[in-house]
Formats: structure tokens, C-alpha cells, sequence
């Protein structure tokens, strides 16, 4: 079986950007829940963005085995989801509902499976009763919830996440944790947070400067204060009392 992601020596620059990602391999297997993790600027979200074609650079990303290119970008997103960084991005529609609906809706399903899926979705990330409210009216956090329906609606085999737990009060949180942590998906989950990123995440792939900088089981990566420090981030409570610096 194709591994769930796969990049191999990508590298890319923004038209008024030298190169922002420089020679990223890496691969995750499907079933992963990967942070990435890294300080702001390191390009995470541009990574993320190129996994569902929104940018296309030079060497390979290989989405559970298909190309990600713009010529099967529409394969590629059926396979991998992305929940955006900025949720105003993903809310367009004129009620919660339709958003959420608006995938299902392109997959060809019937109806009521549409109807049956964006329900589940909208009550799975706590917002159910407010089905028919504009999204653009919903609070921060809960705009957050609601980026995160409109991906799960879908059921995409690979989910990522940019910063998944921006504006999120600690029960939201903590329920978001669980939610993520009961799904069988992939995940890859670009976060600041480094608690959010070990109370979820078995690997961490630290990237700065648009490079992997440090890849391996969380608890390794996060737990070296050193390393932690040179590139911006602190070790997470959870992994404290495990770092040699302590
Ligand atoms: N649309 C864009 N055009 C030009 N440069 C960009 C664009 N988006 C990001 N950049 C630059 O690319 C680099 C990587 O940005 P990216 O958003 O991927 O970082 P990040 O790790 O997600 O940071 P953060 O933690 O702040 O979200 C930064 O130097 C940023 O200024
Ligand atoms: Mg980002």
C-alpha cells in the first residue's frame, strides 16, 4: 500500500519569496498523527498547502500514492482534506449547514446522506442547533469548529490541520483532542501549540527555515529542551520531566 504522504525533495518559493520550503522529504504512514511543528514563518502552512495542491513546487509529494499535481488536484482532495488556517477561508456559504453540506454535496452522495453527514459532522464538533446560522455570525472559536465539520463532512482518508486550536477555549480543546484522537484518519496537524501537539500527536516533524529540522516520536523531538529553544518552541509540560536539560 501507498504510504499515506509522501515528499521527496520538494522545495518551493513564493513569486516575492526566495525559497520558503527547501529539499522536505519525509513520509507518513497512514493511520499517523503527526505535529508539525515549528516557529511562525518556518512554513508549515505552505507545506501543508502544497500536500492539496493549492501551490505546486519542484521534486514529489505523492498523496496515498497519487501525484499531487494540478492536473489531479480533484484526486488528490478527495483523498486529503485541509482544514485552512484561517477559517473565514472555508466558510463561504450563506448558513453552517451548507458549508458543511458543500462537500458531501460534490461527492455525488444522495441526499440524505448529505444531510445525514453534515448533521454528524456539525454535532460532532459541539455546533448542532446552529445549523442555519451564517457562519460569518458565529464566534471565533466557533468558526474554528466549524472549519473543522465542513473536512470531517467528508471523511477524507488524510486530514490536515493548520493551527487546529487558534481560539479555542480549554473545553473546546480538550473535546477536539478526543474527537481527533477517536479517528482512525491521518492526520498532520501544523501547530504552535506544543501541549495541543503532545496531548495528540505520537511524531513530531520540527521544520524551520523551510527545512525538517528534527522528525521522530514526539516525546523525543519535544522533550529536548535544546533544541526546543533554538528553534523558538518549549518543551511541553508533558515531557518535562524527560529532558536531559531539566
Ligand atoms: N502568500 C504568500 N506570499 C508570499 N510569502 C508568503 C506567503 N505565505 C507565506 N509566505 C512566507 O513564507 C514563509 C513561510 O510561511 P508559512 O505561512 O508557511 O509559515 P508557518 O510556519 O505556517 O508560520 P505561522 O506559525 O506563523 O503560521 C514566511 O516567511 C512567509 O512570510
Ligand atoms: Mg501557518
Amino acid at each position: 500500500m501507498a504510504q499515506a504522504v509522501e515528499v521527496r525533495g520538494f522545495t518551493f518559493g513564493y513569486t516575492d519569496t526566495g525559497a520558503v520550503l527547501t529539499d522536505i522529504t519525509l513520509s507518513i504512514e497512514h493511520g499517523e498523527k503527526v505535529a508539525l511543528i515549528g516557529p511562525n514563518g518556518a512554513g508549515k502552512s505552505t507545506l501543508l498547502l502544497a500536500m492539496s495542491v493549492f501551490i505546486q513546487g519542484s521534486g514529489t509529494i505523492l498523496i496515498d500514492g497519487i501525484e499531487a499535481t494540478r492536473k489531479n488536484a480533484k484526486e488528490v482532495r478527495s483523498v486529503i482534506g485541509s482544514v485552512l488556517q484561517n477559517p473565514d477561508e472555508q466558510l463561504f456559504m450563506p448558513t453552517l449547514f451548507e458549508d458543511v453540506a458543500f462537500g458531501p454535496m460534490n461527492m455525488g452522495l444522495s441526499r440524505q446522506e448529505v444531510v445525514a453527514r453534515s448533521m454528524r459532522a456539525i454535532a460532532t464538533v459541539g455546533l448542532a442547533g446552529m445549523e442555519d446560522r451564517p457562519p460569518h455570525h458565529l464566534s471565533a472559536g466557533q468558526k474554528r469548529a466549524a472549519a473543522v465539520a465542513t473536512i470531517l463532512s467528508m471523511s477524507p482518508k488524510i486530514i490536515t490541520m493548520d493551527e487546529p486550536d487558534t481560539s479555542l477555549d480549554p473545553r473546546s480543546r480538550n473535546n477536539l483532542i478526543a474527537l481527533l484522537a477517536s479517528l482512525e484518519q491521518t492526520f498532520i496537524i501544523a501547530t504552535c501549540s506544543m501541549e495541543f501537539a503532545a496531548a495528540l500527536c505520537s511524531r513530531a516533524i520540527l521544520i524551520d527555515g523551510g527545512r525538517v529540522i528534527a522528525d521522530g516520536p514526539a516525546a523525543l523531538v519535544m522533550s529536548d529542551a535544546e533544541l526546543m529553544r533554538a528553534h523558538g518552541l518549549e518543551t511541553p509540560a508533558a515531557f518535562r520531566d524527560r529532558s536531559p536539560n531539566h
